[in-house]
């Protein structure tokens, strides 16, 4: 495995992939590496001949300056446990000024889907992930890109961006990966301290047991609500659960089939999301 911190060298690799009929499957990370990243690794056995890992802590898009500071970072590791798959040709780390150099001024909206869930949390937060995820693709020459269901509303804004502008590539969504006793994997769990390690699988128990209340026929709105005093009375920082359709991420009140709920709440200082199918 190639380490490659500069954009350059990345462009003269794939420039020599490309001329000798390599595809190029891609799975972008901020590194803190855990299972479901290998996960999304291991979602392109035989979708691509060239596997290309990035690692790059996003500045634009943490909405808050002590969160980007706090954000777990271990390079070693990292690559260590890329290496250890035996899948993947290069790991592409550039810093932040090889991605924004001086007077670097775009930024990529993607209207309507930036503004509801985390969106609405995080201001800023998804112009940040669409404008680094296309420089990604267009730098990688990926062919096919995996990108988690955990953060299922990234999914959805980066579907819509590669089809927005034409991008030749194809999404690989992967579905969440899960410790055992549920708490969705996460890099942000690191921060967690023991207490709140132990608190934290009772978010995606709630939505488990909420989606069985749906299910039972109960009305979608007391469900909700009592979801959200149940984790309240957890110990958790709701700032938001919601049912919405899982294509166009708008609430619904009834359990239309393609219904998914959506969560995010705090422990202390770390917010954790989740998310599952409710139908
Ligand atoms: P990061 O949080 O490092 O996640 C990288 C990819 O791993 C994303 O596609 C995310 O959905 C996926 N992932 C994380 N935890 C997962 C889990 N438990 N199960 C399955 N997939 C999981 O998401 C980002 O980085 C950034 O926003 C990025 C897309 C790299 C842009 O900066």
């Amino acid at each position: 495995m190639r380490i490659i911190r500069s954009r350059t060298e990345l462009a003269t690799l794939v420039a020599q992939w490309r001329n000798a009929g390599e595809t190029i499957g891609f799975v972008p990370t901020m590194g803190s590496l855990h299972n479901g990243h290998l996960t999304l690794v291991n979602a392109l056995d035989g979708q691509a001949t060239r596997r290309i890992v990035s690692i790059f802590v996003n500045p634009i898009q943490f909405d808050n300056a002590a969160d980007f500071q706090l954000y777990p970072r271990g390079l070693e590791a990292d690559a260590a446990l890329l290496e250890g798959t035996g899948k993947v040709a290069v790991l592409y780390a550039p810093d932040g000024a090889e991605m924004y150099p001086e007077g670097f001024a775009t930024r990529i909206t993607v209207s309507g889907l930036d503004g509801m869930l985390c969106g609405a949390d995080r201001p800023g937060h998804f112009d940040g992930v669409a404008t680094v995820v296309t420089k990604l693709l267009l730098q990688t020459g990926a062919d096919i890109a995996a990108f988690g269901e955990k953060d299922y509303q990234q999914l959805c804004l980066i579907r819509r961006l590669v089809q927005d502008l034409n991008l030749p590539v194809r999404i690989k969504p992967v579905p969440t990966v899960r410790e055992a006793d549920g708490l969705a994997l996460s890099s942000r769990n690191r921060r967690l301290t023991p207490q709140q390690r132990e608190q934290a699988p009772y978010l995606p128990a709630a939505l488990r047991a909420c989606i069985a209340d749906i299910q039972a026929g109960k009305a979608v709105d007391a469900c909700l609500q009592s979801c959200r005093e149940n984790l309240k009375s957890h110990g958790f920082n709701v700032h938001y659960l919601d049912l919405r359709s899982g294509d166009t991420l708008l609430t619904t009140e009834t359990l239309t089939p393609d219904a998914r709920l959506f969560v995010a709440a705090s422990l202390g200082d770390i917010r954790l999301i989740d998310n599952m199918a409710a139908a």
